[in-house]
């Protein structure tokens, strides 16, 4: 059958439909040149540019359209066609006037799952009901790449439609239960290109292990432990007290606030996260009550330990326990450091690769090292491509857009199948 890649970046469709076999590309569209540069290397067809200006008659007729596009949000105001739609949501219309004209027998979509929901679902609406218009029958379901054997975390929503309506009323979605463990993908020893954590992180990391070890702890529940709370007092809401009453109690890291005569003066000695309302935000609740408590167990302990904890950074002085219940070693963990704290991971699927912040690259933590670009590509499937951005953050960014291949893969095969 003959494919055509739209917003095709690495080619994650591509790769899926050739590993899928019986597929051949007759045309793709990128508008990122280094991206098309790559992608002709790897796949030995050289992708047009902007979609937008790529007249329909021009596209070759093709049996699959597949198109993943751009999933920055966007806007549908009711079902007005395009209106308060910025240029990133108008791109469905793009394929829409593609499928009118060369009206390929199957569609092949993928796109964040928050589609379905944006506007209260008249996006999800607006491009259900235009395939349906032209004659179209659409089916989605939400998959994610450790539903079929890859070890990362990735929701997505894949759309699949045919013109055929009872061929397409057979199609089973793929489900492959043997997952890859993470261990699969990891490289077991340091290599030179690895990524090493900074020091800086490394030796926060270092500390936090040691009250996690020390304090001889045989279980962690999955809750964040707050190093400010460790010592503190103040009200947990504390936006209708004055200054004068904020002087009975201890902020963070029990420092009194006796002498305070202004808000200021209360603000500078407490945690940041109460400094926007006066109050801890009420998603961290539990994990600041359970700090709390948790420093009366061990407060000879923790008096000692929190004085070499690096305190510049906010988020570093959270730590996210998402590990294993009774394994607190880091090692056999992946560790992120994101805006809210330091997430511990159990090492048994990775965490959605994103494309935004590639300060969220995975830290392997049995190696202290970033995964590497490597390691991303086969959580992608996307490790037989010859060739890939040789700038990290343009690599990352590049593998956090793609369509996982072994996704694309399972789906085409169903659809082979369906064919006889
Ligand atoms: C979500 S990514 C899809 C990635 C692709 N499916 C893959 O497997 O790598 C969207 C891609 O669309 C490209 N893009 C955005 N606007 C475009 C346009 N007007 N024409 C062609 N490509 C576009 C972006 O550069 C980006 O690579």
């Amino acid at each position: 059958m003959k494919f055509i890649d739209l917003f095709a970046g690495l080619g994650g469709f591509h790769q899926g439909l050739v590993n899928a076999g019986g597929f051949e590309c007759v045309f793709a569209s990128e508008i990122d040149e280094s991206l098309r540069e790559i992608y002709a290397n790897n796949h030995g067809l050289s992708p047009h540019g902007d979609i937008t200006k790529v007249h329909e008659s021009s596209v070759p007729e093709h049996d699959v359209l597949c198109a993943g596009f751009p999933c920055q949000p966007f806007s549908l105001a009711g079902s007005k066609k395009g209106a308060k739609c910025p240029e990133s949501g108008k791109l469905i219309n793009d394929i829409i006037r593609i499928a009118e004209y060369r009206r390929p027998n199957f569609l092949m979509l993928e796109n964040v799952p928050n589609v379905l929901t944006i506007e209260n679902g008249s996006f999800w609406h607006y491009i259900k009901s235009s395939f349906e218009g032209l004659g179209y029958k659409i089916i989605h379901k939400v998959i994610s790449p450790d539903e079929v054997g890859i070890p990362q975390n990735r929701k997505r929503l894949f759309i699949v439609g045919s013109l055929d309506h009872q061929l397409l009323d057979c199609f089973e979605w793929p489900l492959q239960k043997k997952e890859k463990t993470l261990e699969a993908v990891i490289e077991k020893k340091i290599k030179r290109n690895h990524k090493r954590l900074e020091d800086g992180k490394r030796l926060q990391l270092e500390h936090w292990q040691r009250l996690l070890i020390d304090c001889g702890l045989k279980t962690m529940p999955p809750i964040s432990l707050c190093a400010p709370e460790f010592g503190a007092t103040y009200p947990l809401d504390f936006h209708n007290l004055r200054v004068k009453d904020m002087q009975n109690y201890k902020g963070a890291y029990g420092k009194s606030l006796k002498d305070c005569k202004s808000w200021s003066e209360v603000m500078m000695l407490m945690p940041s996260y109460v400094q926007k309302n006066k109050a801890a935000p009420e998603w961290m609740l539990e994990s600041v009550e359970y700090s709390r408590s948790f420093y009366r167990k061990h407060k000879r302990f923790l008096n000692s330990w929190h004085k070499n904890l690096q305190k510049e950074n906010n988020s570093w002085q959270i730590l996210e326990w998402r590990g294993h219940r009774d394994y607190l070693n880091f090692d056999r963990h992946l560790i992120q450091f994101r805006a809210s704290g330091i997430r511990i991971i159990r090492a048994v699927r990775a965490p959605s690769l994103i494309s935004m912040t590639p300060t969220q690259i995975p830290i392997v933590g049995s190696q202290m090292r970033y995964l590497s670009k490597h390691e991303a590509a086969k959580l992608q499937n996307l490790h037989k491509l010859k060739s890939i951005p040789k700038n990290d953050t343009r690599a990352f960014k590049a593998f956090g857009n793609a369509v996982n291949a072994k996704v694309v893969e399972l789906i085409a095969k169903k659809l082979i199948k369906l064919q006889g």
